[in-house]
């Protein structure tokens, strides 16, 4: 049976990836996960929205030795969906050489186990965070990338590099590149979300802890020049990027794709402020939200959004959910996990 490895598994996007590839494909899965920032219950919850099963693996992607030994043995691995990585731009800021070392190691190993083993498709995590703050908006996959803001988005960079050079050396091994943009809400089930094991730093789980009294919410700047003062991103429901990850899959599996490094945004295309993404939130769970206005965090970058018009044409992709979808769905997933406590 043809497998496809999916590391960072447990995780976010991973998770949701392999609820789509379990109910949308007949491959086998194999998880890849050392649980960093995430618990096995990602897997048991897969398990019951899907009613299938899948191997997983505990290891961390940065022992060579550890991929050798425990991927070699499985048979018939057709493609790489390349989740695993530390993703919080503050944390990076505070430890950028963890973020050199664990995100760009565990690419570098696994690129090489790839090649080695003639694994030919290879599904890379890139992010919005490669184009810095961009010239012009929204933004193309062909607009230029300015320096990174933050380490966590350089490695990104960095990471796209390594395979744009290794699909240059070998011309038989191909790869897509998905910058996503801000993915946020959960699986419509409410039973599986995003799960950080420590604070979170991204919005939206801080807006749904804010609303259940379990964190507080500051706004970080409302003195950019935007319209309402706060920064702009391109929210993304999760089951859209997990979508466009099986859609990428097949991208390559049935070889459509016209260059062997192929770039595509994952975004809406619809830029939203901060203070739109709270509304939105307070207006679907009729609650209102406390917070406060504080200053600027450093490696934000002021606004970015997607022009996904290439992923749509290439991919046969389009993204399904609305702004308040992704909330409505994101605070689904959060009174289930108070319901658990
Ligand atoms: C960044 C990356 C994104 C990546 C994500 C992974 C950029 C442009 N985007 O998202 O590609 O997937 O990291 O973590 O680098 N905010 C507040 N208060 C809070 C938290 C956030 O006001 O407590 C604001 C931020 O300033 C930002 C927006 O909310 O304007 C979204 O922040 P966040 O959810 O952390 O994601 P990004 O940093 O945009």
């Amino acid at each position: 049976m043809q497998t496809i490895v999916v590391t960072g598994g447990a995780g976010y996007i991973g998770s949701h990836t392999i609820i789509e590839l379990l109910t949308k494909t007949n491959f086998k899965v194999v998880s890849i996960d050392n649980f960093s920032n995430s618990t096995e219950a990602a897997y048991k919850r897969i398990k019951e929205i899907t009613g299938k099963d899948f191997d997983a693996l505990n290891f961390d992607l940065c022992d060579e030795q550890q991929i050798h030994s425990q991927l070699s043995k499985i048979k018939d691995i057709i493609g790489i969906i390349h989740f695993a990585a530390f993703k919080s731009v503050p944390e990076s800021m505070a430890h950028p050489l963890l973020y050199y070392q664990n995100n760009l190691t565990s690419l570098n190993n696994l690129l090489k186990f790839a090649q080695e083993q003639k694994i030919m498709n290879f599904i890379f995590s890139s992010s919005c965070s490669v184009y810095g703050n961009a010239d012009e908006l929204p933004v193309t996959e062909n607009t230029a990338l300015k320096t990174a803001e933050s380490p966590y988005g350089h490695t990104k960079q960095i990471g796209e590099d390594i395979i744009n050079f290794v699909c240059k050396a070998d011309p038989a091994f191909n790869a897509v590149l998905l910058r996503y943009f801000n993915p946020v809400g959960a699986h419509l089930s409410g039973n599986i979300g995003e799960f950080p094991l420590n604070r979170p730093n991204n919005l939206v789980p801080i807006i749904t802890q804010t609303a259940v009294g379990k964190n507080s919410l500051t706004v970080f700047g409302n003195d950019f020049d935007t319209r309402d003062g706060s920064c702009i991103r391109d929210y993304i429901h999760v089951s859209d990027i997990a979508d466009a990850h099986v859609k990428a899959l097949y991208y390559l599996i049935e070889k459509k794709n016209k260059k062997n490094v192929s770039v595509f945004n994952l975004g809406t295309g619809n830029g939203v402020s901060v203070l739109e993404a709270i509304s939105s939130f307070e207006k679907v769970s009729d609650k209102k939200l406390n917070y406060t206005i504080g200053s600027r965090r450093e490696g934000d970058v002021v606004a970015v959004y997607a022009d996904n018009s290439l992923a749509k044409k290439e991919l046969n992709w389009t993204p399904k959910y609305s702004l308040d979808e992704m909330m409505a769905s994101a605070w689904k997933w959060q009174q289930t996990l108070e319901k658990e406590n």
